[in-house]
């Protein structure tokens, strides 16, 4: 009996370590930048060489400027400024993104799967939003200069609400928070998702499936 318990104290012991580390893994050296030209595939990226680095590898000038607005039904931009753009990030656990709107731009629903994001509003107002596994809808409207908190892996979008463009600056505790786009990942997967699988998911009939697979693909 006490072999048992002791073996549950361990398993606890053990879910509630990975809980806590379910974020990205810590670094083990001062600075392991990405080396893109390794052929090696692993969690992360393999580390350039130290006496090849250089400030370039810290730095990114992309997301001074406002991004460019190509999607006019949504009217937003997301900018990431990850470890794709800045090669010194691999290991160290954070990212950043600009994300601009046009007046009534969206960023659609859509979740991080390794990141907790907050952003904060560097100009206009913002009706912000996120989704708990409860369906609990939490919401407000945000302005120049205020901060907002979306946790890790849940639902949320951004929509401005005025006829002014608005920017923000988002904050990651990942090197490459990924997003997946509900509306994208269920109706332009490729393969596609069946049309009788998203009929009946929304109770909806497969020729207005195939109506909103229609709208959302690149034309
Ligand atoms: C905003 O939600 C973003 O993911 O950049
Ligand atoms: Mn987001």
């Amino acid at each position: 009996m006490a072999g048992v318990r002791a073996i549950l104290v361990v398993l606890l012991a053990a879910a509630t370590a990975i809980g806590a580390f379910a974020n990205d893994p810590d670094m083990l050296q001062d600075v392991c930048v990405a080396d893109r030209t390794s052929g090696i595939l692993m969690n992360g990226f393999s580390c350039k060489n130290m006496t090849m680095i250089t400030p370039e590898d810290f730095f990114f000038a992309g997301i001074s400027q406002p991004g460019q607005i190509t999607n006019n039904i949504l009217g937003s931009k997301v900018t990431g400024a990850n470890v794709q753009d800045i090669p010194g990030l691999n290991t160290l656990g954070v990212s950043m993104a600009r994300v601009d709107f046009a007046p009534y731009g969206l960023n659609p629903p859509h979740i991080h799967p390794r990141a907790t994001e907050i952003i904060f509003v560097l100009q206009g107002e913002l009706y912000v939003a996120f989704i708990t596994t409860n369906n609990k809808l939490i919401s407000k409207v945000v302005k120049t200069g205020e901060v907002f908190v979306f946790p890790r892996g849940l639902a949320h979008y951004q929509k401005n609400l005025s006829k002014y463009p608005t920017s923000v600056i988002a904050a990651f505790n990942s090197q490459l928070p990924g997003a997946q786009q509900f509306a994208a990942a269920l109706f332009t997967s490729n393969p596609s998702v069946p049309n009788h699988v998203l009929a009946q998911t929304f109770n909806i009939n497969e020729h207005k499936v195939e109506m909103i697979r229609d709208g959302l693909t690149p034309k």
